[in-house]
């Protein structure tokens, strides 16, 4: 969460979304995944159930975003945030093993062009969707250039991901 909460906050960045709506993206990075454990068994509701809890707490921009996080809530993530925060999500998810398999299993070791090899590698974190990942294009980046933005985003807090 915390990794997909800095990636969140490197895309505002590079978005040039204004200072204080910045806050805001790291928040849904942070938050979007706070029901995980209750909706195991019923994954349709994931993210829904995120936002019913954070209603009130969240504006209704971010809530939007959560819900719209997992394809299977039917909610459409027509919002750059939405956008960004599948794609942020997904990517995480291609970075962390990446560096596991690295020989120092160090995220200082991956490259953009480790994460491009570990993509087209369909047997490799195989949850991870490579199509979410592609999102990025949706936010005007090329997927090299999204890689470097994510990587760039954890390495100074590599050590908190215990990578
Ligand atoms: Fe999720």
């Amino acid at each position: 969460m915390l990794a997909v909460s800095r990636i969140m906050e490197a895309l505002a960045d590079k978005l040039a979304i204004p200072e204080e709506e910045k806050g805001k993206w790291a928040l849904v990075g942070l938050l979007h995944d706070l029901d995980y454990e209750q909706t195991k068994d019923n994954f349709e509701e994931h993210g829904l159930i995120t936002a019913e809890m954070l209603k009130g707490e969240l504006p209704e921009e971010c809530l939007h975003a959560i819900r719209a996080h997992n394809a299977r809530t039917g909610v459409a993530p027509d919002s750059v945030m939405a956008k960004a925060l599948i794609a942020a999500d997904a990517v995480s998810g291609l970075i962390v093993p990446t560096a596991l398999m690295m020989p120092t299993r160090r995220l200082s070791e991956v490259k953009a062009k480790s994460l491009k090899k570990k993509f087209g590698d369909k047997s490799f974190a195989r949850t991870v969707s490579r199509e979410n990942i592609m999102v990025c294009e949706e936010l005007g980046l090329e997927r090299k250039e999204f890689f470097t933005i994510a990587l760039d985003a954890l390495l100074p807090i590599s050590e908190e991901l215990g990578l």
